[in-house]
Formats: structure tokens, C-alpha cells, sequence
């Protein structure tokens, strides 16, 4: 059994990460080791939220752990929401305000092409490790479904006729960005075991 700590305080997030990853593995999250205030995110990039996460959950809790930062990256707005895209639409902003603001700023463009991009860190005593997955496809005109989270009720993936708001959890956990990175992620955990 590989014990590590996910440093996130979402639990769609743990619970998808427990999906991905499977039997094998018990995964705690930031609650489960006392950790309840704000992890800071103020680096600028996916990648370096991702790293900056995972050390302040080292140095602060003295665990292996590691972090993730995910964003929606949207072609036509010069790859906004990205970093931004848990307050897109403000300090306080929800799923549905984000939504509501990327429907109206895309209303004009043509070009919905759009990608979420998730890197993982990893710190494993001083070591830091970086994984990236990224799911290609497209910004839909109206939000379809109320499955999922965040942004999923108006991203569409690449080879579907449905959003993430309508398609299964198991469906998005086998494509995701997530699973992607994850997938990447325990495969080095394997090489680290054996
Ligand atoms: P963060 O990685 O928690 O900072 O998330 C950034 C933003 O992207 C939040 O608004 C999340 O709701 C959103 N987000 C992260 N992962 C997903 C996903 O898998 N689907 C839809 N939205 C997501």
C-alpha cells in the first residue's frame, strides 16, 4: 500500500484522485493532516502553483506529499481563464460565475478550441517532480448537464458529443487531464517502489 498525501482541500478532487489511482493506494488529503488554512497559489503559472503547493505542504507538515494546479486554457482569450481559473470572475467567484464569464466573453468567437492542463508536483524528501496531463477540446455555447465540477458543464472533450457535465465520472476519470497526469504520476511512484 503507497501512502501519500494529496495535498488538496477539494474533495471532488481527492475522490477523483482515489478513482484514478485505484486499490493499492491510501491517499490522505490536507484535512486528514490538520491542515485547514489556505495553501498559497500566488506564483503566476499552473506549474509553479502546483510546485509551490506541494512545498509549503512539506516544509509546513514534514510529509511526502504532493499538489496539483489545473486551468482551463481557451484559444480564443490567448489561453485565459489558465492560472486564474478558480477566480476568474472575481474574488468569491463560484463555478457558475466563472461559466457565466467565459460564455460571455466567448460569445463572438468561432474558434471554441480549448485544453485543461493539470501539473502535478511531487515532493519526495528534497526531491520536487512535475507531471502534466492535458485534455484537448471544446468550449460549448450553453452549459449541458450538471455532472462534474467547475468548468465541466461547458467543456467538451475531444471525441465526444457531450460535455463533462453529462458524461460519467468513469468516463472522465479514464480521459481527464487529471487521470493523465496521475497516470504519469504513479507510474514514477512505481519505478520509486521497486
Ligand atoms: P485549482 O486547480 O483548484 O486551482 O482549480 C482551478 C479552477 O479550475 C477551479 O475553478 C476548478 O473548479 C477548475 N477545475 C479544476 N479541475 C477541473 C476539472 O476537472 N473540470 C472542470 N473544472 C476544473
Amino acid at each position: 500500500m503507497q501512502a501519500i498525501v494529496f495535498a488538496t482541500a477539494n474533495p471532488n478532487k481527492l475522490q477523483e484522485a482515489r478513482k484514478i489511482l485505484g486499490t493499492g493506494w491510501q491517499l490522505s488529503g490536507l484535512h486528514d493532516i490538520g491542515c485547514t488554512e489556505e495553501v498559497p497559489e500566488t506564483t503566476g503559472s499552473i506549474r509553479g502553483n502546483a510546485i509551490q503547493k506541494a512545498e509549503y505542504v512539506r516544509d509546513r507538515y514534514g510529509v511526502d506529499c504532493f499538489a496539483e494546479d489545473t486551468g482551463l486554457e481557451i484559444a480564443a482569450l490567448g489561453g485565459e481563464p489558465g492560472v486564474y481559473s478558480a477566480r476568474y470572475a472575481g474574488p468569491g467567484a463560484v463555478a457558475a460565475d466563472n461559466i457565466a464569464l467565459v460564455l460571455k466573453k466567448m460569445a463572438e468567437h468561432q474558434d471554441r478550441s480549448a485544453q485543461f492542463r493539470t501539473v502535478i508536483a511531487l515532493m519526495l524528501g528534497n526531491q520536487c517532480y512535475t507531471f502534466e496531463g492535458i485534455l484537448p477540446g471544446k468550449i460549448l455555447y450553453a452549459p449541458q448537464g450538471t455532472g462534474g465540477f467547475g468548468y465541466d458543464p461547458i467543456f467538451q472533450p475531444e471525441g465526444y458529443t457531450d460535455s463533462f457535465g453529462i458524461l460519467s465520472p468513469d468516463i472522465k476519470n479514464a480521459i481527464s487531464h487529471r487521470a493523465l497526469a496521475l497516470q504519469s504520476f504513479a507510474a514514477f511512484m512505481r519505478t520509486q517502489t521497486q
